[in-house]
């Protein structure tokens, strides 16, 4: 196992009812920002519940997060945050309004150019406090202290991490979820499947705990993910799908092991460019990724397709294509299609990707830095 420092800070009230505990969270003179999305959180009752809770409070809104969420959107909020003198945010909404708060948490101190904590990692050392009240299971953002923000301008989209944007709190009510359309809670069992095969697809690290919470993980999302899908007043199924996302990325399964991300790399610039929904672009990429580095994780696939999928008949090489296989079909039996085709992206867009992968010095990907520009237009090809 690799050394490491673990840290996570962040207060979960997971269940029924529990975003009344937000009064108890959040002092009673603070002026609170509650920064939503477009709106789903005023049709399902969640933002009733938040004013219900916050009745007495100074309280200032900021809505119009978009999925994706970009610098100039943003750049409004932290405007509001300096004027009015805000001292806490509550982010109430998917990863984009979570993602876009912990720019907004800190952009408004910054006295620079604040995308450059982006795109430059500018260093920083005061950020606001904040909540969450997380209505969509996917991200991973309500436990941990990443955000990914979209420069509309120049059509980037990077991510950053600090450990001053972990949130305080983070409520996790899985009947918010209940409002979700379809296709939101396939991206959010996709996203937190390949945020689970990002840290555990790579090569052995002796690490037998996290590879048996990984697995654990990605069982648990193949058993309640269509149920969930199918059933989406199923609280069980909803509860488990919210925990599995949660536990995918708050640190815990990829301390002290290889991590790899080149999918979420490559996914970044499909949606950067052609808007395609995050967790889509990971359906897309993964198996392709699998495919094309399937010698270097050659163990690992061996050990996911054996544990995870019960595969232990075959050569080898079959094992792992059976594994792929059965990865690729679960995605599109979540009703998410996993081919470039089926998004209108052909052969002629890859130059430009490449190009935008380049310019962001995306050009060693991979668990072992090994995936270059030439591998990344490889996966691209495998994925049309
Ligand atoms: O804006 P509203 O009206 O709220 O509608 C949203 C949005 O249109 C809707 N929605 C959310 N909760 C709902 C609901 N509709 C009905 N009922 C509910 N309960 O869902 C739509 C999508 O929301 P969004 O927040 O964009 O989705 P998601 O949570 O998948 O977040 C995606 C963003 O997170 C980033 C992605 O790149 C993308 O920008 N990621 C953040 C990570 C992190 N911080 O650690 C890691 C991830 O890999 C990912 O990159
Ligand atoms: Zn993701």
């Amino acid at each position: 196992m690799n050394n490491f420092t673990f840290h996570n800070p962040t207060r979960i009230h997971f269940g029924r009812g529990q975003i009344a505990k937000i009064s108890d969270e959040i002092s009673k003179d603070s002026k609170v920002l509650i920064t939503y999305g477009g709106g789903s959180i005023k049709k399902n009752g969640v933002y009733d519940q938040v004013l219900k809770s916050l009745e007495g409070y100074n309280i200032f809104e900021f809505s119009g997060i978009e999925p994706n969420p970009t610098y100039e959107t943003l750049m409004q909020a932290v405007e509001i945050v300096r004027k009015e003198k805000i001292d806490f945010i509550l982010a109430v909404g998917g990863g984009s309004v979570i993602d876009g708060t912990k720019f907004i948490a800190a952009a408004a101190p910054f006295e620079g150019e604040p995308w450059n904590i982006v795109v430059k990692g500018a260093s920083f050392t005061q950020a606001l406090p904040f909540g969450t009240i997380l209505t969509l299971p996917a991200t991973g953002s309500e436990m941990n202290c990443g955000s990914v923000i979209t420069h509309k301008a120049s059509g980037t989209k990077r991510g950053f991490m600090h450990p001053l944007v972990f949130p305080v709190f983070s409520v996790l009510d899985p009947e918010t979820t209940f409002t979700l359309p379809r296709k939101q809670i396939s991206n959010g069992v996709i996203d937190a499947f390949v945020h689970t095969t990002e840290q555990y697809l790579t090569y052995n690290a002796d690490a037998p705990l996290q590879d048996r919470l990984a697995e654990s993980i990605l069982q648990t999302l193949i058993e309640e993910g269509p149920k969930g899908l199918q059933s989406p007043e199923d609280y069980n199924a909803r509860s488990n799908i919210m925990w599995c996302a949660t536990m995918a990325l708050n640190g815990v399964i990829g301390a002290g092991v290889p991590q790899d991300w080149a999918t979420h790399m490559i996914g970044h610039e499909l949606t950067a460019k052609f808007n395609i929904d995050h967790a889509q672009t990971l359906a897309i990429i993964l198996p392709s990724t699998l495919s094309l580095m399937r010698t270097a994780k050659q163990e690992k696939l061996l050990q996911y397709g054996e544990r995870v999928w019960g595969i232990t008949e075959g050569r080898e090489e079959e094992r792992i294509e059976a594994a792929i296989e059965k990865t690729r079909e679960f995605f599109e039996s979540l009703e998410i299609k996993t081919r470039l085709q089926d998004y209108n992206v052909s052969e002629s867009d890859f130059d430009d990707l490449i190009t935008k992968l380049e310019e962001q010095g995306m050009i060693q990907l991979g668990e072992h830095r090994d995936i270059t520009l030439e591998k990344s237009r490889e996966i691209l090809r495998l994925s049309l």
